[in-house]
C-alpha cells in the first residue's frame, strides 16, 4: 500500500534493513551485548523527545492516575489547560450547512489535539510526544522499551547526531508509539493471518528487533497476536516500520514541521466545510497513508488507552466498543493488564496516593529496577506457575 517514497535512499535503506534484520533476529537467540537489556541506558524523562504534552480535558477524571503512574515511570508532563469547548467552537469546526457526521465528542477531540499541537509550537522545543490522559504503558518503558525502540528507528534512518535520539526531525515526521493498531488494513477486513504475508512488511523499510518485555505471543491483543504470526516475526520482538494503517491517537511523536502541517494541512479546525465524516485518528491516518506524511510506527504499541476507569467499574459495562476494544477487553480482564503491555498501571498496584515513602519505593523497585510488583506475578512479569508450566513442555 505505502510505496516507500525515498528513491534515492531506497537502495541504501533496503540494504541497511536487510543487514540489521538477520543482526537482530540472530540476536534474539545469541543475546548480541549493544542489544542486550543491562546495557541500555534509560531515555531520559521526556523519551528522547522535547516534551511530552498531554490532551487532557478540564476537570478529567484520569488525570490524577496518570500523573502517579508518570511519577513512578520519572516522566516530565506537560499538561496544557484546555477549555470547556462552547457550542459556538463546535459550530465553526463544522462549518456552514453541516452535513458531517462526525460526533461532537470527536469534535472536542480533535480541537483539544489542536490545540495541543500549538502549545507544543508555542514552546520552541524540536519534537514532543502528544498523549492522551488514559494511556498506559509498562514499567520498562523508560529503562528498555524506548531505548530499543529509538535505537531501531535510527537504524532504519538516516545516520545523525548524537542529540538526536529519534533520528534527526527532517527525516521523519510522525511517530506512532502508542495506538490501537497498525494491522496494514482498515477495521472494515480480518486481521492478521490470510491477510498479510510477511511480504507485506519486508517490502517496506522496516526493522525487526528483541525486546524482553513484549508479552508472549498467547498474551498479546489477538489481532496483534495474528499480525505478528503472519509477518513471521519471532516471539518477544517488536518491529518500527514505515506507517500503513495506523488507528488511534494514544501516542504520537511530531516535529514542528510536522505539527505545522497537522494543524494548518492534514487536520485543521478551520475552513471545513461542513462534510467531516471521520474522527482526528482518521485524518493522520489519511495523511500518513495517502498524502505523504512520512509516519513510522512502533508495533507492537508501547502505549495503549486503559480500558474504563478501573478493573472492577466497566466489568458489565455492556456500552458499545470500537471493534479493537471489543475483541481484546476479555483478555484485559483476565490478564489485569492493558492489550499489550506487560506490566503496567491499570491495575492500580502502583498507585501511592499522596504516599512519598510509597512512591520512592516504587520508583526504586518498580520505575528503575523494572520489578513487577504484582500479587502472583514474577519480577518479569510472567505468571507465577506460567514459566515452570513452559519448562515442564
Ligand atoms: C531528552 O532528550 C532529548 C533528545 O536528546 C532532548 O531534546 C530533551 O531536551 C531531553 N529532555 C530532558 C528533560 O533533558
Ligand atoms: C508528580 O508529577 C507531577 C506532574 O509532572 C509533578 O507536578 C509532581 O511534583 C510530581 N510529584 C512528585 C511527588 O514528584
Ligand atoms: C452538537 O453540538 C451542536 C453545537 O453545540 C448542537 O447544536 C448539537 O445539538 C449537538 N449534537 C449532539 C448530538 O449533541
Ligand atoms: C500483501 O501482499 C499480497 C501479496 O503480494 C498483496 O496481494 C496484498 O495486497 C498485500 N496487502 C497489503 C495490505 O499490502
Amino acid at each position: 500500500m505505502v510505496a516507500p517514497r525515498l528513491p534515492p535512499l531506497y537502495v541504501l535503506i533496503g540494504l541497511s534493513v536487510l543487514t540489521l534484520i538477520l543482526y537482530f533476529r540472530s540476536s534474539v537467540s545469541s543475546n548480541i551485548p549493544s542489544f542486550s537489556i543491562n546495557r541500555q541506558t534509560p531515555a531520559n524523562s521526556t523519551l528522547g523527545f522535547g516534551g511530552l504534552f498531554v490532551v487532557s480535558g478540564p476537570g478529567s477524571p484520569r488525570r490524577n492516575n496518570l500523573i502517579q503512574s508518570a511519577n513512578v515511570t520519572e516522566l516530565h508532563f506537560t499538561i496544557p489547560t484546555l477549555p470547556t469547548w462552547t457550542e459556538e467552537q463546535i459550530k465553526a469546526f463544522r462549518g456552514k450547512d453541516d452535513k458531517s457526521t462526525i460526533t461532537n465528542g470527536s469534535v472536542r477531540a480533535w480541537l483539544s489535539h489542536n490545540l495541543v499541537l500549538n502549545e507544543f509550537l508555542k514552546s520552541g522545543l524540536e519534537t514532543a510526544l502528544i498523549l492522551e490522559d488514559d494511556v498506559d504503558w509498562d514499567i520498562r518503558l523508560r529503562t528498555q522499551q524506548v531505548p530499543l525502540a529509538a535505537t531501531a528507528a535510527r537504524a532504519l534512518l538516516p545516520p545523525a547526531g548524537e542529540e538526536y535520539y529519534w533520528g534527526h526531525p527532517d527525516d521523519w515526521e510522525l511517530f506512532y508509539v502508542g495506538h490501537c493498531g497498525d494491522y496494514f488494513t482498515t477495521m472494515d477486513e480480518p486481521v492478521g493471518v490470510g491477510v498479510v504475508h510477511p511480504n507485506n512488511l519486508t517490502e517496506l523499510p522496516h526493522v525487526v528487533y528483541p525486546d524482553q518485555t513484549l508479552p508472549r505471543r498467547t498474551d498479546l491483543h489477538p489481532f496483534t497476536s495474528s499480525l505478528l504470526t503472519a509477518f513471521d516475526v519471532p516471539e518477544k520482538s517488536r518491529i518500527v516500520h514505515r506507517s500503513v494503517s495506523p488507528l488511534c491517537t494514544f501516542g504520537y511523536a511530531v516535529t514542528r514541521a510536522s505539527a505545522r502541517r497537522l494543524v494548518e494541512e492534514y487536520a485543521p479546525i478551520s475552513g471545513n466545510r461542513g462534510n467531516i465524516d471521520h474522527a482526528y485518528d482518521v485524518a493522520i491516518l489519511t495523511a500518513c497513508r495517502d498524502k505523504g506524511l512520512r509516519c513510522f510506527t512502533v508495533n507492537p504499541e508501547l502505549m495503549h488507552h486503559m480500558e474504563g476507569e478501573s478493573l472492577i467499574s466497566n466489568l458489565d459495562n455492556k456500552k458499545w466498543r470500537p471493534p479493537v476494544d471489543k475483541a481484546g477487553l476479555k483478555q484485559t480482564y483476565w490478564r489485569g493488564e492493558t492489550s499489550n503491555i506487560g506490566c503496567g498501571f491499570w491495575s492500580r498496584d502502583f498507585s501511592w496516593d499522596g504516599d512519598k515513602d510509597k512512591l520512592n519505593h516504587l520508583r526504586e523497585e518498580v520505575g528503575r529496577k523494572g520489578q513487577c510488583l504484582k500479587k502472583d506475578r514474577l519480577p518479569n512479569g510472567d505468571r507465577v506457575g506460567e514459566s515452570v508450566l513452559r519448562a515442564s513442555k
